[in-house]
């Protein structure tokens, strides 16, 4: 059985008291809910305090984003050394990342195998648009994107690593895919973890679906065979449906 992982993908909201007070008020009520890791992902400059606020929970920090060199001239960006005591999990290779910050598939590589070096915990983040979508190219389009993220890492690394599938068009749209295509592919990334990697380590890695997820679809997705949590943006900025998410989660999954 794999653990359900439900990560809150912030984004650019709440500054460094509002993420306090939001993770303060979440963690108690998210603690019965050890049947599914929990994990909030704020802005870098929150990490410290919400780290700090954490500390001693089961509730587990991410990084929104990581750089692949250790130190050096790229202004603006985190390394992976930066983030080791502070995060458990990384988002890597987001689509805003690569959208806005040109981050592309190679990156997404070498972002990945940076983080696995420190010891971090990347969640790969792949999906595609809407005219890749409607021109019957998704497989393709994500098992590339699979294919480039995983090249050269090891199967030792595999049980730190989730993957997240977020069709763009899905993103903050309040368009979600159904649970059904979601679900086909997602199996389709599985099986091509499964070719790379064989059947056992296929069938062990968790792969989230992300895009306008919900309290009143999380049940839908959840119980679907091949997804296993979700990545959140808008939903995992209010207490209680962030809350209500994790709980539904644990429902679905028959975990309670
Ligand atoms: P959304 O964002 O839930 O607001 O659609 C998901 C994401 O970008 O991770």
């Amino acid at each position: 059985m794999r653990t359900p992982i439900i990560a809150g993908n912030w984004k650019m909201n709440k500054n460094p008291q509002e993420a306090v007070e939001f993770v303060n008020a979440i963690k108690d009520k998210l603690g019965p809910y050890t049947a599914v890791e929990r994990v909030v992902c704020p802005p870098y400059v929150a990490l410290p305090g919400v780290q700090a606020a954490l500390a001693g929970t089961a509730i587990a920090v991410g990084a929104q984003d990581v750089h692949w060199e250790e130190s050096g001239a790229y202004t603006s960006q985190i390394a992976p050394n930066m983030l080791q005591g502070l995060v458990k999990h990384v988002i890597i290779g987001h689509s805003e990342t690569r959208e806005y910050q040109g981050v592309t598939n190679e990156m997404v590589n070498k972002k990945a195998k940076a983080a696995l070096a420190h010891g971090l915990h990347p969640i790969i983040a792949v999906g595609e648009s809407l005219e890749i979508n409607e021109a019957g190219g998704t497989q393709e389009f994500v098992g590339n994107q699979v294919r480039a993220a995983f090249d050269g890492i090891p199967a030792s690394a595999l049980a730190t690593i989730v993957v997240a599938y977020e069709p763009i068009w899905a993103i903050g749209t309040g368009k979600s895919a159904t649970s059904d295509q979601a679900n086909s592919i997602i199996g389709a990334i599985r099986g091509i973890l499964a070719e790379l990697y064989g059947d056992e380590h296929a069938n062990a890695m968790r792969i989230q679906y992300g895009g306008s997820v919900k309290p009143n679809n999380m049940v839908d997705f959840m119980s679907q065979e091949h997804i296993d949590g979700a990545l959140v943006g808008g939903a995992s900025l209010k207490v209680d449906s962030f809350v209500d998410l994790v709980r539904l989660a644990v429902e679905a999954k028959g975990l309670s």
